[in-house]
């Protein structure tokens, strides 16, 4: 497995990987079994499997968030290996915002709703990264997980606005037996946050109304960002803990009718 620390270094390889038809899981590292299962997709049917880490300080409304979030490297590269990934890119700061952030990827209508309306610039700065890692990469196939549902429209809508030649594959939300969907934040919760937390999947596949759902998150000790349900999905966001301690904990369920399914 290779694992580049530079661009120009990927790109030889790239270059030197001619037609081969690239998968690609772009991550923020803190690998879990949700993104083994990105990265098993893409070996099942890519030639060739390139991961990135990179923790993206653009995406981050609050810099709590960004200090806190987990890194996990050594761990990360031994996960890539033994899931048959055969290139990581691991970018610098300087390297990707060589601009200093002066150009940027703006979706104007869905990226300010939801998780948009609660993360100032949030979004913007996760189609910025995206599409710079796209171009670098230069992949057939980019693998996202729907947990993050809303970042998945936003980029499979943000590949067809500017006719990116990548097949965006969504991937289905991978759950702890408890139910609540695996994600590199939950390493970050608290022994109570643990055991409340799979409430948030267990709430919003039910059959109460949105309102109620949050009337009994609220009720346990959840901070409540949204619960909507539109286009026959259900979205929440929730947090637990107080202060700089505190986890936000995102997950979606599809919605047949009214009625929520698991
Ligand atoms: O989902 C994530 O981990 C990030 O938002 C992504 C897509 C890697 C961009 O930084």
């Amino acid at each position: 497995m290779k694992v580049f620390h530079s661009l120009a270094l990927y790109q030889d390889w790239r270059r030197s990987t001619g037609t081969a038809q690239i998968g690609f899981v772009p991550t923020m590292g803190a690998l879990h079994i949700g993104h083994e299962s990105l990265l098993q997709r893409s070996v099942a049917v890519a030639e060739l499997t390139v991961l990135s880490i990179y923790v993206n300080p653009t995406q981050f409304d609050n810099p709590d968030d960004l200090q806190k979030y987990p890194n996990l490297l050594e761990q990360d590269l031994v996960c890539a290996e033994r899931a048959g990934v055969d290139a990581v890119l691991l970018p610098t700061y300087g390297e990707m915002y060589a601009d200093g952030f002066r150009y940027a990827i703006e979706e104007r209508e869905l990226s300010k709703t939801l998780c948009g309306a609660h993360r100032d610039g949030h979004f913007t700065g996760v189609l910025t990264v995206v599409m710079k890692l796209l171009n670098i990469v230069q992949p057939r196939w980019a693998f996202f997980g729907e947990k993050d549902y809303q970042q998945f429209e936003l980029i499979r809508g943000m590949v067809e606005a500017f006719f990116l030649p990548v097949e965006v594959v969504p991937c289905a939300t991978v759950r702890e037996a408890s139910g609540l969907a695996f994600s590199s934040r939950n390493l970050n919760l608290d022994a109570a946050g643990k055991r409340l937390a799979p409430k948030l999947y267990a709430l919003i596949s039910s059959s109460a109304s949105d309102a109620e759902v949050r009337r009994q998150l609220t009720a346990i000790g959840f901070v409540v960002d949204y619960i909507e349900t539109r286009q026959q999905r259900r979205y929440a966001a929730a947090r637990l803990g107080q202060g700089p301690n505190q986890v936000r904990l995102i997950d979606n369920v599809p919605v047949v009718s009214e009625t929520p399914v698991a």
